[in-house]
Order: structure tokens, then sequence, then C-alpha cells
């Protein structure tokens, strides 16, 4: 049995609340937590951008629009928690100490955000050291690492294989306001170096990829690791 920390990002999750991916989500999950000990990470999605934008054009500072962007993380989670039922533990956890605690039950836990100026990313990454995890997965909108977003730029070079360095020198590029993207946040990508996890970033806008991943060890993903050592199937 190994130990899993995904940050399942909102906008694969619950890009909108009603057109949220939760439903497809349970097998996988379930699926992964019947053989290892599962963490999620869930984030905010399109609800908290909403609120976020809203939140600016009031005049609310960034640290307020954070706190407002994190309850809609625990939202969101608190309703994968109710879908999951009895596979879950069936409160959000509100500190990296709770979901440790809350893990001793053998169940899934699952937790949102818990401080402003991150993301999502950051508090899984943290949970990962926390917890002393095998791999940190990073579900997202697209197959891995890329140099320059490749939504935006058509000759962004793709990464199969990289060095945590590399995706610092990558990731530190984007920016920090609320509800901001980038494919891993910086906090999270510093983290990732100094606990020397390795990081599976992939595409989860088709659930199965991180059963698979994880599982099977197929995937188009991009890995993030010091050393050449096999990381996937667990
Ligand atoms: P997310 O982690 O969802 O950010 O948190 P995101 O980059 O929008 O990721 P996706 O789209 O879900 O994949 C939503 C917002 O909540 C605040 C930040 O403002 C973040 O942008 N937040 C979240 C915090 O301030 N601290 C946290 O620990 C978590």
């Amino acid at each position: 049995m190994k130990t899993v920390v995904i940050s399942l990002g909102g906008s694969i999750l619950i890009p909108e609340l009603k057109e949220n991916r939760i439903k497809a989500y349970l097998p996988v999950l379930e699926k992964i937590a019947a053989k290892h000990r599962l963490f999620v990470v869930v984030g905010g999605g399109g609800g908290a951008r909403d609120y976020i934008e809203v939140a600016r054009s009031l005049g609310i500072d960034e640290g307020t629009a954070d706190e407002i962007g994190i309850l809609v993380t625990r939202l969101n989670a608190t309703l994968l928690i109710a879908a999951l039922g009895e596979a879950a533990y069936p409160k959000v956890a509100e500190s990296h100490s709770e979901a440790k605690k809350f893990a001793e039950s053998k169940k899934i836990v699952v937790m949102g955000g818990i401080t402003p100026g991150q993301t999502t990313d950051a508090v899984a990454a943290v949970l990962a050291e926390r917890v002393h995890a095998d791999v940190f997965v990073n579900v997202t909108s697209v197959n891995g690492i890329y140099d320059k977003d490749p939504k935006k730029f058509t000759g962004a070079k793709y990464f199969k294989t990289l060095t945590p360095s590399q995706l610092i020198e990558i990731v530190g590029k984007g920016g920090l306001g609320a509800g901001s993207h980038n494919v891993l946040d910086i906090i999270a990508a510093r983290v990732v170096e100094r606990s020397h996890i390795p990081l599976v970033v992939l595409d989860g806008t088709t659930p199965k990829n991180l059963s698979n991943a994880l599982l099977t060890g197929k995937c188009e993903c991009s890995i993030v690791s010091e050393t050449k050592k096999k990381v996937l199937p667990l």
C-alpha cells in the first residue's frame, strides 16, 4: 500500500457547478483507495473564480478574495465527501494535522484550501510532505508540463520528464493573484523540490486517466523527479 496525495483541480472536478465531473470521479477515486492510502485536495473551479471576480469588482482586497476562494474549495470538498459516502471521512480537513488524524479512519481524506496567498496545489504539496506520500499527483486540464501555456502558444515545448528545478523555472514565470492560473503554483513547486516526492501532472478531463496512470502506469503525463527511478505504476 502506497500513500497518494492528489490535487484535484476545481477546473476539472467542478468547472461549473452544474457541469461537474463528480459522478465520473467517484469510481476512479474508490478504485485507487481500494489499494492505496488516498488524500484528495479539491480546488475551487468556476465557482471560486466567479466569487473572486465579484469580490474584486467590489474593491475587496486580494487576501479577502483568497478567503472567499478557500470557502468555495471547502464547499466543493463537502460535495465530494457527501457523494463518496462511506468511502470518505465525513468531514473536510481544515488543516494538514487534521488530514493526518482523519486518515487513521483508513478512508479517503478530502480537504480544500487553508491559507490565503496560495492555491490548493500548495496545500496538496505540503500535505504530501506531511503524510510522507510516495507520489503527488496534480490533476489538471493539460496533459503535462510545457515551457509555456500550450493553450496560448502553439509551439510550446512538452516535457515528459523534468527535474524540480526545471519545474520552478517554468512556473516561476506565472502570477500570484487570487484565482490566478498556472499548471502548478510556485509554492507547490518549491515544496516538490524540497520534499523529493515525485510529482505526476496529468489531464483529468478524462477521469480514468488518473486510475490508469496510478494503477497501470499507462499515462500521457509529465513526471517531475530528481532521479530516473520508476514512479508509475504505484
Ligand atoms: P484553487 O486551488 O482552486 O485555485 O483555489 P486555481 O488556481 O483557481 O485552481 P483550479 O482552477 O481549481 O484548478 C481557488 C482560489 O482560492 C484561494 C486562491 O485565491 C485560489 O486562486 N485559495 C485556495 C487560497 O487563498 N488558499 C488556499 O489554500 C487555497
